[in-house]
């Protein structure tokens, strides 16, 4: 949707002819793949807009390893057995969900998109996937409660001022979350090298380069000057302004950093429905995580955006399920692409996977209807490997069938 006009944004440079459009799935004229909604999120950003979700920690070691990894299992094809009912759905976090996907806490979807967070709770509404809202969001918890129906996830940052906490808890739990998942893998914010070329920084640096870069994308300029997009959530804590400017400073200067066990006993005793950890990559951590109340574990690295050198996430998840086994359900992110992807996570034993970029390339292309369209190729590949993989319900895969043994 064009946020100005209002109308169905099509990529002008992609115009597939409707006989094309695949009438199983009603993908939106939009993409026949990832690669074109990355494209078009391309297109539409300013550079530093987009290499910001684009980009990892320093030299990206992770970041690559992640999507490097997943793509180096082999799934193991198996035609000869027929599955001709296959069934994704699933439930994540106790929440019903149509594939065993949900979309990832993402801070600042407005700055990618105006009103990004409602756009993306929409359309994960819509495809019935489970929603996770940033701390950093720019629409309020308040804002996604009342646009959509289902409950969502609120994924918290802690602040030094346990009073924050406590204000951001009461209102997700007013907002009917059905889910908090703290990030613990933020104690300090890395250095990410090409948001210090872009001057994406607190403060932004206004560079004549950075400036020309966003005169060329207007479209994307006029909608900023039109919703000027803030951390709308902290908004009420900063003293001296609203602006996106004044409200970062705060949240840098007051973020807590490091979240340790005394913070996770506080979160349980003050959060009563589910709880989530994300962030871990050790089995330790996983095995005190659970220890100190967590109802689920998601395994990830920031999709390759804090530790540059951690091992990737499927790297790092097996051992992790040695550990925890069934006392917890665990999740997996960074480095999804495709819905193969999601099958060979759903092979390593996971429940399912949170995805970060490809459904932000789907939002800052084209709001609700990008995501609905990343997420339904999502669907529609998980649907092909099934059927090549001869697995008929991804709730129950058969035990090593998934992933060639020979070649993890
Ligand atoms: C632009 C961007 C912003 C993010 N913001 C947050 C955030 O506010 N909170 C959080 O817990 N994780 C955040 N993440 C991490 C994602 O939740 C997720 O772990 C990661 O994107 C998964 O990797 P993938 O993008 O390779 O799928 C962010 C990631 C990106 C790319």
């Amino acid at each position: 949707m064009d946020e100005i006009t209002g109308r169905l944004d099509v990529d002008a440079s992609f115009k597939p002819r409707l006989s094309d459009i695949d009438h199983e799935f009603k993908i939106a004229p939009l993409a026949w793949h990832l690669g074109n909604l990355k494209a078009a999120a391309k297109r539409r950003l300013p550079r530093g807009i987009f290499d910001f979700i684009e980009g990892g920690s320093y030299d990206e070691n992770t970041m690559r390893a992640n999507v490097a990894d997943l793509g180096a299992l082999r799934l193991r094809q198996r035609v000869l057995v027929t599955t001709p009912n296959r069934n994704q759905h699933t439930r994540i976090l106790g929440q019903r969900s149509s594939m065993p996907v949900a979309i990832a806490p993402i801070g600042l979807m407005g700055v990618i998109y105006p009103r990004g967070e409602i756009h993306a709770a929409r359309a994960a509404q819509e495809i019935g996937v489970p929603f996770s809202l940033s701390t950093l969001s720019t629409c309020t918890i308040e804002e996604v409660s009342a646009a959509v129906r289902e409950p969502f996830f609120f994924q918290l940052y802690m602040f030094k001022d346990r009073a924050v906490n406590a204000a951001l808890l009461q209102r997700a739990e007013q907002a009917r979350c059905s889910a908090l998942i703290v990030t613990v893998d933020t104690a300090v914010h890395p250095r990410r090298n090409r948001d210090l070329d872009n001057g994406m920084t607190v403060p932004l640096k206004i560079r004549p380069r950075n400036v020309a870069r966003i005169l060329a994308k207007p479209r994307w300029l006029i909608s900023w000057l039109r919703h000027r997009p803030t951390l709308a959530n902290l908004t009420p804590f900063v003293p001296g302004g609203a602006d996106l400017g004044t409200v970062s400073v705060w949240a840098e200067r007051n973020y807590k950093g490091a979240v340790g066990i005394a913070d996770l006993e506080w979160i349980r005793a003050n959060w009563s429905r589910k709880l989530v950890v994300k962030g871990v990559l050790d089995p330790e951590d996983a095995k005190l995580a659970i220890k100190l109340g967590a109802d689920a574990v998601v395994v990830s690295n920031h999709g390759g955006r804090q530790l540059d050198g951690a091992n990737s996430t499927v790297k790092a998840f097996p051992a992790i399920r040695d550990v925890v086994g069934d006392s917890a359900e665990l999740l997996i992110d960074s480095g999804v692409r495709s819905g193969l992807d999601v099958l060979k996570i759903l092979g390593l034993g996971a429940k399912a996977c949170l995805l970060g970029r490809p459904f932000v390339y789907g939002l800052a292309a084209h709001g609700q209807t990008g995501v609905m369209a990343a997420l339904r190729l999502i669907a529609q590949d998980l649907d092909q490997g099934m059927a090549l993989t001869g697995v008929d319900d991804v709730n129950s895969l058969p035990s090593g069938r998934v992933i060639d043994p020979a070649r993890a």
